[in-house]
């Protein structure tokens, strides 16, 4: 029986073993550039929920968690640049050190979005931590990945919290859809 963590529309571009080994790296980055610091990890639903639950656990701080869900206008799959909150943070967050922590960045305009809307908050500081970085199709060309795990090509990825129409998420590795159409 083919099981769907051996789906053979997936090919698979980082292993478990792969995403494991740079997340503990970013994490022990992130410990050390946040020494003595409280920072608030905001995690970007859903896609980052993953990526967060692992790499939290290896940022040896003191740290509390929020989440934001954003949608983007509009139904097509490339968003415009208008976001809308869907989820809001149930802090403030005026005087603190964020870390916005996201799956991947395409485009840009998601992001550049939301660190924007955080940092008129009166945030101390906004950093980004990104697993996945696909810079081709990249609009938002200032948008600076203060900590990335991967660059990606500019193919269609699943598994670890990303997601092909909601499914794939619990994929323990990530994987190159190689047809959408059946994905
Ligand atoms: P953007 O950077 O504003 O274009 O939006 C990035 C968002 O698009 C991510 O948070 C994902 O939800 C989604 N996304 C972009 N590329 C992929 C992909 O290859 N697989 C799954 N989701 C993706
Ligand atoms: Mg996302």
């Amino acid at each position: 029986m083919t099981t769907e963590f051996e789906n053979p529309n997936f090919e698979t571009l980082l292993s478990a073993a792969q995403i494991n080994a740079r997340v503990k790296e970013l994490g022990t980055q992130i410990t050390i550039d946040y020494a003595g610091r409280e920072p608030i990890l905001i995690g970007i639903l859903k896609g980052a929920c993953v990526f967060l639950s692992d790499l939290m656990r290896e940022v040896n701080l003191k740290v509390s968690l929020e989440f934001m869900a954003v949608s983007s206008y509009g139904k097509a799959q490339k968003s415009s640049g208008e976001v809308r909150i869907i989820k809001d943070l149930d802090v403030a967050v005026e005087g603190k050190d964020l870390i916005v922590v996201e799956d991947i960045v395409d485009t840009g305009l998601t992001l550049s979005y939301l660190l924007a809307n955080l940092q008129s908050r009166g945030a101390n500081s906004v950093k980004l931590v990104s697993l996945l970085d696909k810079p081709e199709p990249r609009i938002v060309k200032e948008l600076k990945i203060d900590y990335c795990g991967f660059q990606v090509p500019n193919k269609f990825v699943v598994g670890y919290g990303l997601d092909a129409a909601e499914r794939y998420r619990n994929l323990p590795f990530i994987a190159i859809v190689k047809n959408p159409a059946l994905a």
